[in-house]
């Protein structure tokens, strides 16, 4: 049966509350895309403006020309959004309940008087070192308040955060503090999760090698573990806090002022710095948030991503707490103490909004229904899924077990670049199909194209790449430093679209369905990663002559990566070796880099001008090698015996 045939699941029961109910959303739909300047205009005003905006939207996706303004002559702060404005009324409400790794220690509540005098101490911090509006801030830290307080600290002095995820390497994080110029790092002593600890302070010391003198080294003493410490570069963060006064003057931003880049990977080695600006962002994100997951004063919502990711910037902090929500950090993983501590957590705290990824759903259902069964989840309203597709397995066994059969799904399709949701089920309007993220969100013009052709497939069912046809106040507004590869990106290929880089299929009733990426970016576990990235860690170490990297199916993963490597003369390929490219990879880039599996390849399959055919890399390693197409233009096609021959996945 194929897919677009499986039924329509019904809008279960106790939707009646909803924010947006099936006849809004055809009505908001239409009139958002026919007239956005009157739409926008009116969701615009969910914030408070210092200055309020007269022009709505202006855009050009032309290439060589692309302009993405939305509210430009609207000035704002975004903390004040997400914190001075909820005060009248919230001062005692909880904006962030902490969980921490260790489920024996307690849980912090964060009420929003405490969250604004926390933010306003650190941002007067960091003004007091120096930092004024535009200028950039690492922040390399683990799931803590801490972490909120330092992108929120940022947004109020008008500084430009760039978060880089904890799990990455030494190396990735002084790219990343390197290529946005900043002067401050804010980083932690060590890491607690899963019961296991990382040395965070200690990865900053190693990148900080690789960048300016000049850069202060923030750390937040969040375990207490000794770490090494540098006279007059490192900087006790919550020393001078308490010291520092509770009121900060907020920055006047303009809507297109920086607000944050966020490192994403792409299709060349060097990782692109997103960037998302103040306005059309956070009325993106608040309004998304509101909408899909059908927030209502009092909930207790909980996204399990973490503020490395896009997902954590927009969905635990931005969109939350500028609607004044009660928002969960959770600092563990999903499997310690057991597979039941996602339940634990949801049962503790009475989560209504829960929002994962399809890589945690498949590794909880590994473990067994018994690991659900223990906890009460009868709090539980709405759930959500991103990252990737999801399967119908997996979204059959997220409806059963952890929502009873009573919670709509939400599959949201978005990436780093859309700021928020873009295509995806609001849940009192749309009717679900397991594995489809349904419909798009307002504003929202998707279009099939024909790859080669760059014609729109009109009609249903359609299939071919993913674009969209007009902005929406999310969008990213350039790459950091590089406007140029920004619009070669995502505007040259299908001139006149945005290009998102993804397969997909529009089937009967006008569902969309992603195939995945159709680049060469893969996904592991909802992490996006070049192979490219990962190609030239691997050929950086002394042993390797070349590799080539690619996506295989992953059953837990999604994808896993796939690197064949070819050594150099005289090498021999042992398990030595493996392990060590393996630990290699792990240095250069961090853990979630880590080939799955090595395949030794004396030669790679080349045209004859050198080119790798990633093509039948990529039928190999998904064991698929029955059907490697046209070789004959190889320069050696007897390699590709060799390399079926010894091939690693054999599922
Ligand atoms: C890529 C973006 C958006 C936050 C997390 C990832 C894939 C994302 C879905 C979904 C199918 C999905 C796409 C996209 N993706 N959500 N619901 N269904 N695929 O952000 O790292 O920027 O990755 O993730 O391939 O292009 P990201």
């Amino acid at each position: 049966m194929s897919s677009e045939n499986i039924g329509k699941h019904a809008i279960p029961a106790g939707q009646e509350n909803a924010h947006i109910k099936a006849a809004d959303y055809d009505r908001l739909y239409a009139e958002s895309v026919s007239d956005p300047e009157a739409f926008w205009g009116r969701e615009g005003k969910r914030l408070d403006w210092i200055k309020p905006f007269t022009k709505v939207k202006n855009t050009d996706f032309t290439f060589g020309n692309v302009s993405i303004k939305w509210f430009e002559d609207g000035v704002l702060n975004v903390s004040v959004n997400c914190i001075d404005r909820h005060l009248p009324a919230r001062a005692d409400q909880t904006a962030i309940i902490w969980e921490p790794d260790d489920p024996k220690k307690p849980a912090q509540h964060i009420t929003y008087a405490q969250l604004s005098e926390n933010v306003n101490r650190m941002a007067n911090v960091l003004r007091d070192l120096g930092v004024r509006k535009g200028d950039r801030v690492v922040i390399y830290l683990p799931m803590i308040p801490e972490a909120a307080y330092a992108m929120l600290a940022c947004a109020r002095i008008g500084a430009v955060h760039s978060i880089v995820f904890a799990g990455f390497s030494p190396d990735a994080l002084a790219n990343r503090i390197n290529d946005s110029g900043a002067r401050i790092l804010i980083t932690a002593d060590t890491a607690p999760r899963g019961g296991r600890s990382t040395a965070l302070k200690s990865n900053a010391d190693q990148a900080l090698l690789n960048c300016s003198d000049k850069v202060k080294c923030l750390v937040v003493k969040h375990t207490g573990e000794q770490t090494t410490w540098v006279d007059g570069r490192d900087i006790d963060l919550k020393a001078l806090m308490a010291d520092a006064g509770t009121e900060c003057e907020p920055e006047p931003m303009g809507a297109e002022d920086l607000l944050f880049i966020l490192y994403t990977s792409g299709s060349t080695g060097k990782p692109k710095g997103v960037v998302h600006t103040t306005g059309g962002y956070l009325v993106y994100a608040a309004m998304t948030h509101e909408y899909v997951f059908d927030y209502h004063d009092g909930d207790v919502y909980w996204c399990t991503a973490d503020v490395g990711w896009v997902t954590g910037h927009s969905y635990i902090v931005y969109g939350p707490l500028a609607n004044g929500a009660t928002t969960l950090m959770f600092e563990g993983v999903p499997t310690w103490p057991d597979a039941g501590r996602f339940w634990e957590v949801c049962a503790k705290h009475k989560v209504n909004q829960f929002y994962t990824a399809p890589t945690a759903i498949r590794a909880l259902m590994g473990k067994g229904p018994e690991f659900v069964e223990k906890h009460d989840l009868s709090s539980l309203r709405i759930l959500g899924t991103v990252g990737e597709p999801i399967n119908p397995e997996a979204w059959n066994w997220y409806d059963e077990h952890v929502g009873k059969g009573k919670c709509p799904i939400v599959d949201t399709w978005w990436q780093t670049e859309t700021g928020g949701h873009m295509i995806t089920p609001l849940p009192g309007a749309t009717e679900t199909k397991p594995g489809s993220a349904t419909v798009p969100f307002f504003g929202v013009k998707p279009e099939i194209l024909e790859p080669e052709s760059a014609r729109p497939v009109t009609g249903n069912p359609a299939e071919g790449v993913l674009c969209i046809a007009d902005s929406w106040p999310g969008q990213m507004r350039t790459v950091w430093g590089d406007h140029e590869r920004f619009m070669e990106t995502y505007f040259q290929q299908y001139p006149g679209y945005y290009f998102t880089g993804d397969g997909c299929r529009r089937d009967e009733d006008g569902y969309y369905w992603i195939t995945g990426r159709v680049d060469d970016v893969i996904n592991v576990s909802g992490h996006r990663m070049g192979t490219a990235e990962v190609e030239s860690a691997l050929v950086a170490h002394e042993k390797v002559a070349e590799a080539a990297v690619v996506g295989y199916p992953h059953p837990v993963k999604g994808q896993g990566i796939y690197a064949y490597v070819t050594l150099m003369n005289g090498v021999e390929p042992t398990e030595e070796l493996r392990a060590e490219l393996e630990k290699w990879v792990r240095g250069e880039i961090g853990p979630i880099a880590k080939p799955d599996l090595i395949q030794w390849a004396p030669g790679m399959p080349k045209t004859r001008s050198g080119k790798i055919m990633r093509r039948i890399l990529r039928k190999i390693a998904e064991n698929d090698y029955g059907s490697l197409g046209d070789i004959s233009t190889l320069a050696e096609p007897e390699v590709v015996d060799d390399l079926i021959e010894n091939r690693m996945n054999r599922g």
